[in-house]
């Protein structure tokens, strides 16, 4: 089977969500690691809450909220200020350094690309943009037109509708391990970018394939067209 397009993550698989770290250590001496390690578990956390309940809010409220949570946990007051402040710094989140680079790489592999995020519209367009990265994608899906967030399979629909091919002719690229197991379990073929080496998720699903950063991606596609 060919490789038709390639479907990305965007937050901790092209864009680096714990950058935030450095603004959290400037507001709060010490604590910016732990705040946006925080943060983003609790924004996971309530996506998905939220899509089991069927009570879709935009993922920029549902960020918001799990900001919010956040600072109450570490008993630093959530100001609006502060809010606003980290809020801001969701648009303008680093792009990891392979990431950029693979991403020309396989741009110039003639393969189309586009985003599948959680993120809204605007945060990704938002957030491309800063990173200066608007020409690479073919699209950005958000799921916010299917209102269900990761891993529902509405959200993984948008992949295949998109492309107008099927969804094994697919490669899905995620570094979330739980993100690469749902969208294996849809039927994409599935690569987990394993950043933090951490173990394979427990749910009867396995990624087609793994590797440590987006360098890896960029080695399998390469195997791939050259197979064909
Ligand atoms: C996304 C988050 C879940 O970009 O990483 O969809």
């Amino acid at each position: 089977m060919s490789l038709k397009a390639i479907v990305f993550d965007a937050y901790g698989t092209i864009f680096d969500v714990l950058s935030i770290a450095t603004l959290g250590d400037r507001l709060f001496p010490g604590k910016g690691v732990e705040l946006s390690a925080l943060w983003r578990v609790k924004q996971v956390d309530y996506a998905r809450i939220r899509t089991l309940s069927d009570r879709y809010e935009s993922f920029s409220k549902v960020t918001r909220d799990a900001l919010t949570y956040t600072l109450h946990a570490m008993d630093l007051a959530p100001d609006e200020a502060t809010v606003e402040a980290l809020m801001a710094e969701y648009d303008r989140l680093a792009v990891f350094e392979d990431s950029a680079d693979a991403l020309l790489a396989l741009k110039a592999s003639g393969l189309p690309l586009a985003i599948l995020s959680n993120g809204d519209p605007p945060m990704l367009e938002a957030v491309v943009s800063n990173n200066r990265l608007g020409g690479v994608f073919d699209h950005l899906l958000s799921v916010e037109s299917v209102g269900r967030f990761k891993t529902a399979p509405e959200a993984y629909e948008l992949g295949p509708k998109a492309f107008g091919c099927a969804v094994d002719e697919i490669l899905f690229v995620s570094s979330n391990g739980w993100d690469a197991c749902g969208a294996a379990w849809y039927g994409y073929c599935s690569f987990w970018v394993n950043r933090a080496g951490m173990p394979l998720e427990q749910l009867g699903v396995s990624p087609a394939a793994t590797g440590r950063d987006m360098h890896d991606v960029v080695g399998y596609v390469r195997a791939r067209i050259a197979s064909r």
